[in-house]
């Protein structure tokens, strides 16, 4: 039987990356669009591959033409670094709105099945209860987070009016890497915890903790992590989940393991696992940063009758092993 082909929009970045090499373990077959603006086209990369920026709607749709049937679409590509985006409010709209745009109308024009978007708890802004529901309010604080709501309002229209299929998985903090891939979080600037708390660890040098005066129970910032490998397989599981329930049109899921850790509690268990101290260093608070994100999964769980499986241990120690990787 041929493999299904899964088109993944961002996948030289990240979670693309991550996802179509798992996609791949799965036994389908992913193709990569990306412009490579905040990634590189990786060494002995596994997957097909074409240099295309999504928001150039008509180089997008030629290349329609030139691949084989989609089955689904997987859309990653974005801009996504929430300081940056309080300097650069335009680019942020113009690149995701634009980006997911062009693709909802080609996935539409070429009768693409299945859409999976990447959403993120950043369309949340500082919630008012933890854990957080998918029908809390959308109050996004950056323009990052208001980019991606917006994203996810035109995939909403695309579904009612053009019949396209849609799945947004709003992510909480991914981390950590598929063991032995060569493939990881390595982000520019970054402005992540784990693979910032990770390097400044291995080369002895402070580690910046911006805000410990939050209303938390240590004063630092509260997150959900969730492994990279669960959260490659909840995009499978979300296309099950499409595939078996045909009367969905659009649902929003948060993608998260509903467990609140805080930025001093990272920083133990990383010290622990690497036997080192670090040397911190506090500053001011970020904009966007809210105190406490944690989200509400229980209509992931009961919808993919699944539970992440990774602790935040596995995402430290495998973050770990792929930075050595890139440093040896
Ligand atoms: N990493 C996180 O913590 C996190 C959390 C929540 C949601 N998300 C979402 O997940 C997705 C992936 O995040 P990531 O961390 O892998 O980011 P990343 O920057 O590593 O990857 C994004 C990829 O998209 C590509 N891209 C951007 N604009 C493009 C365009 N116009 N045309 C073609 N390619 C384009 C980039 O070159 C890059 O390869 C994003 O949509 C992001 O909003 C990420």
């Amino acid at each position: 039987m041929s493999r299904k082909t899964i088109l993944i929009t961002g996948g030289a970045g990240y979670i693309g990356s991550s996802t179509a090499y798992f996609l791949k373990q799965e036994g389908f077959e992913p193709i990569i669009l990306d412009n490579f603006s905040t990634s590189h086209r990786p060494k002995n990369f596994l997957f097909s591959t074409y240099e295309v920026d999504l928001t150039k709607y008509e180089e997008l749709s030629s290349i329609f033409t030139k691949l084989p049937k989609i089955y689904a679409v997987f859309h990653f590509a974005a801009k996504a670094l929430v300081p940056e985006s309080t300097e650069k409010a335009w680019d942020y709209f113009h690149n995701n709105i634009n980006a997911t745009l062009n693709i909802a109308e080609c996935a539409k024009d070429f009768s693409v099945p299945y859409f999976i978007h990447s959403s993120t708890c950043a369309v949340y802004g500082t919630p008012k209860t933890i854990p957080i529901k998918e029908t809390s309010l959308l109050l996004p604080e950056t323009p990052y987070g208001q980019s991606k709501l917006a994203s996810e309002n035109v995939l909403q229209q695309y579904s009612k009016w053009k019949n396209l299929r849609v799945l947004n998985l709003r992510y909480f903090n991914p981390a950590g890497a598929f063991p032995n891939s060569g493939l990881g979080e390595l982000h520019q600037p970054e402005t992540h915890l784990i693979p910032n708390l990770v390097i400044s660890l291995i080369q002895n040098i402070p580690f910046k903790i911006f805000g410990n005066d939050y209303s938390t129970p240590d004063g630092t910032c509260i997150r959900d992590f969730i492994h990279i490998r669960d959260l490659a397989k909840a995009h499978l599981l979300a296309l099950n989940y499409l595939e078996k329930q045909p009367q969905v049109t659009c649902e929003t899921l948060n993608i998260g393991r509903g467990k609140g850790i805080s930025v001093h509690e990272v920083i133990q268990v990383a010290e622990k696992i690497l036997r080192v101290k670090a040397k911190i260093e506090f500053h001011p608070r970020r904009p966007g940063d809210p105190s406490e994100l944690v989200a509400d999964t229980s209509e992931m769980k009961s919808k993919f009758l699944w539970t992440p499986q990774f602790s935040l241990e596995n995402m430290i120690e495998d973050h770990w092993n792929f930075i050595q990787g890139r440093l040896s």
